[in-house]
């Protein structure tokens, strides 16, 4: 690569997206051309209506359901050229998601959910152990490992999906509301947490939220609205 200047490396390109669902045979559409473009290190809001498409453009920008149209590259790649497995392996390995709904497995310990995904991708078990150990620990969860989802509270199963979405070290985190259920302390802290990653880490973060001073805190904002994405000045 020649750009190594000081110039910010291209990291996604959204081009042209659009998603329509089917529902009772007829059709739902749901983003409609929506384009963007990020740089690594960017950390932009995307806010907009409840069930205006938020978390479908989410989905589907982070190659977890496919669009109807258009394009997303990363690093110049269009990934949805890509065989399904390749796919896989490369959403595990660069992209990280902290969900609307955690998702956690309720039969595992918060040790072991941080743990799947290098377990998923073969990793040696000893090192995925010490580093999810480590990323218990930057999330402030070290006395709570063994517990599973049902032994946690909201905010503490929200650090262990944070947890979970860094083992890899993704070069991109999408967070769907990621303290949506929260006390404004608890939020305040995996905000902070998040901007440290940023920070230290160069992380290219995405955060969907209805929160307007999270948004505030964030360089760039977005609205969704009729089905793309507009920057917002406000
Ligand atoms: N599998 C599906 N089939 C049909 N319609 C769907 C499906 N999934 C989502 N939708 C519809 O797509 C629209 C967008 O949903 P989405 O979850 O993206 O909204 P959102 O902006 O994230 O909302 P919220 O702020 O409430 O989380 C909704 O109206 C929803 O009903
Ligand atoms: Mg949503």
């Amino acid at each position: 690569m020649s750009d190594r200047g000081t110039e910010k490396r291209e990291i996604l390109r959204v081009t042209d997206l659009s998603k329509s669902y089917y529902h009772l045979g007829r059709e739902v559409p749901i983003l409609n051309r929506a384009n963007l473009v990020l740089y690594e290190g960017d950390m932009l809001s995307v806010s907009g209506k409840s069930g205006i498409g938020k978390s479908t453009f989410l989905h589907v920008v982070g190659t977890l359901d496919r669009p109807t149209a258009g394009s997303v590259h990363y690093w110049g790649e269009d990934v949805f050229s890509m065989s399904d497995g390749v796919l896989a392996r490369f959403r595990n390995e660069q992209l990280g998601f902290i969900f609307q709904f955690h998702h956690l497995l309720p039969e595992f310990t918060a040790l072991e959910n941080v743990m799947i995904p290098a377990l998923i991708a073969r990793r040696d078990s000893r090192s995925a152990r010490e580093r999810a150990e480590g990323l218990l620990e930057e999330v402030g969860l070290s006395h709570r490992r063994e517990h599973r989802p049902g032994e946690l509270s909201g905010g503490e199963q929200q650090r262990v999906a944070i947890a979970r979405a860094l083992m890899m070290k993704p070069r991109i985190v999408f967070a769907d509301e990621p303290t949506g259920n929260l006390d404004e302390r608890t939020s305040d802290e995996i905000h902070e947490l998040l901007f440290r990653l940023n920070e230290d880490l160069n992380l290219t973060l995405v955060v969907v939220t209805h929160s307007a001073s999270l948004a505030k805190r964030l360089p760039s904002r977005y609205v969704m609205r009729d089905g793309t994405l507009e920057k917002s000045d406000g």
